[in-house]
């Protein structure tokens, strides 16, 4: 299935994207990189082309629009086709609504919705024609919103709504839409995230909780393409969650309530 697929992977210089690109190339994937950090993409492409893998990269912040179309027009230049888009670029903030600054509130918006956003629109054109797939990396915070993550949470949340209505537009078109609500996943150890007033700080080890390892994570993902399958939630707290939010929402907001306190 993968052999010779042309995918672009937002974010895949760390993490979940980084980890899709090295399985999806070890299946004969044809591999195009993105992320912000120049140096760090193009030694990621290296690593990539030294295990004979097929990537090439383009170094663009996809809360730009107008780096989305030359993110598509350069797979188009080197690969001439995009079978696949995977939709995995993500930040987070954290903080309380008084304490986060509202441009930062705004620059989760517009890379984890809007990104997505531009990404689809960019090859949308060239998926149909080849009646490929695009595929959303959501979050279990998307399913319930989270205190001290809301901007996240609704970034989640809306990709909720995009990929449904994509779906319905896109019906008969033969292009598979795909959305997966990711549970706690092994973070990268240069994962980062954005303080209340912005600034990009390391993520600390999440040890107390039980984290889901990236291999996993990415096989699943590559799964649900293979299948075409739109929904999936991958932990058990994530099935939990999404489980009790439609039969008793009150009983969600009770146990992120008493968390919230306790913290
Ligand atoms: N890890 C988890 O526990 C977890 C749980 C649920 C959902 N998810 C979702 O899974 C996805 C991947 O998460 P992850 O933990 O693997 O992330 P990560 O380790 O923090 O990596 C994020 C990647 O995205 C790139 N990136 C960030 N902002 C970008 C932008 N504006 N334009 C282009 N690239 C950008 C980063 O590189 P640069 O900084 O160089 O741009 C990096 O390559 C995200 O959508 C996240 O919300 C993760």
């Amino acid at each position: 299935m993968w052999k010779d697929k042309v995918v672009i992977i937002t974010g895949s210089s760390l993490g979940i994207g980084k980890k899709l690109a090295i399985e999806i190339g070890n299946k004969g994937g044809k591999i195009v990189l993105n992320a912000r950090n120049k140096e760090r993409l193009k030694a990621f492409e290296n690593e990539l082309k030294s295990c004979g893998i097929r990537a090439i990269s383009y170094s663009g912040d996809i809360s730009k629009n107008e780096d989305c179309v030359a993110l598509f027009n350069y797979t188009i230049s080197k690969f001439n086709r995009v079978d696949i888009l995977i939709n995995n670029a993500g930040i987070a903030s954290v903080g309380n609504i008084e304490e986060v600054k509202p441009d930062v509130f705004q620059k989760v918006i517009d890379v984890n919705l809007m990104g997505s956003v531009f990404m689809t629109k960019a090859v949308l054109p060239e998926i149909k024609q080849n009646r490929g797939s695009i595929m959303f990396i959501g979050s279990i915070a998307g399913i319930h919103g989270l205190p001290a993550y809301s901007s996240y949470s609704c970034s989640k949340m809306a990709l909720t709504a995009f990929a449904e209505s994509l779906k319905i537009e896109l019906n008969n078109t033969g292009v598979h839409v795909g959305l997966a609500y990711l549970g706690f996943t092994e973070n990268d150890p240069k994962k980062t995230f954005l303080d209340q007033n912005g600034k990009l700080v390391p993520q600390p080890a999440r040890n107390k909780i039980k984290q889901v390892p990236v291999g996993r994570v990415a096989f699943r993902i590559m799964k649900m393409i293979e299948k075409r399958k739109f929904k999936s939630t991958f932990t058990l707290l994530g099935k939990l969650n999404n489980f009790l939010n439609r039969i008793n929402p009150y009983l969600v907001h009770q146990i992120l309530l008493s968390q919230y306190q306790k913290n």
